[in-house]
C-alpha cells in the first residue's frame, strides 16, 4: 500500500502529463492547421508520448492497490505565433515537468517509499531526453531563423518515428 501523500501526488502528476499530452496536441493542430505537416506530425508523437507516460501513473498507482483518481484536464492555447514560440513553451514545459519528478523522487525518498522512487528513476532520465529533445528543436528554429528554413526543419520532424 502508498502513503496517502504518495498517491495524491502521483495522481496529481498523472494530471500534468494528461496536460502535456493535450499541450502538444494543440500543437499539432496548429501547426496542421498551417499546413506544417511535418510539425504536426512530431507533435502528434509527442502527445502519444504523453499519454503514455501518464498511463505509467496510472498502472503504477493500480499495481500499488492505490486509486486513481482523474482531474479536470486544463485547456490548453489553441494557436502560438511562430513555430519557434511553440517550441520555445514546450521547452519551458519539460523543464517544468523535470522540476515536478525531482519534486516527486524528494517525496518518494522523504516517505521511504523506495518502490516510488524507483519507478520515477524512468522519469528521471527520460526527462534528460525530453529537455535534449525540446532544446534542440528551439535552437535549429533559432538558427535558421523563420520562412524558407522552417520548410526544412518542418520536413525534417515529420521524419520522426514512434518509439
Ligand atoms: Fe511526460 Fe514530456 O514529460
Amino acid at each position: 500500500m502508498m502513503k496517502e501523500s504518495i498517491e495524491e501526488a502521483l495522481n496529481v502528476q498523472m494530471n500534468r502529463e494528461l496536460f502535456s499530452s493535450y499541450l502538444y496536441l494543440a500543437m499539432a493542430a496548429d501547426f496542421e492547421k498551417k499546413n506544417l505537416r511535418g510539425m504536426g506530425t512530431w507533435m502528434r508523437i509527442q502527445a502519444g508520448e504523453e499519454y503514455a507516460h501518464a498511463m505509467k501513473f496510472y498502472d503504477f498507482i493500480i499495481n500499488r492497490g492505490g486509486t486513481v483518481s482523474l482531474r479536470k484536464i486544463d485547456a490548453p492555447p489553441k494557436s502560438w505565433k511562430s513555430p519557434l514560440q511553440a517550441f520555445e513553451n514546450a521547452y519551458e514545459h519539460e523543464q517544468k515537468v523535470t522540476h515536478w519528478i525531482h519534486e516527486l523522487v524528494d517525496l518518494a525518498i522523504s516517505e521511504k517509499d523506495h518502490a516510488t522512487a524507483v519507478m520515477l528513476q524512468w522519469f528521471v532520465n527520460e526527462q534528460v531526453e525530453e529537455e535534449l529533445n525540446a532544446s534542440e528543436n528551439v535552437a535549429n528554429l533559432k538558427l535558421l531563423g523563420d520562412k524558407g528554413p522552417i520548410l526544412m526543419i518542418d520536413h525534417h520532424l515529420g521524419k520522426r518515428k514512434k518509439s
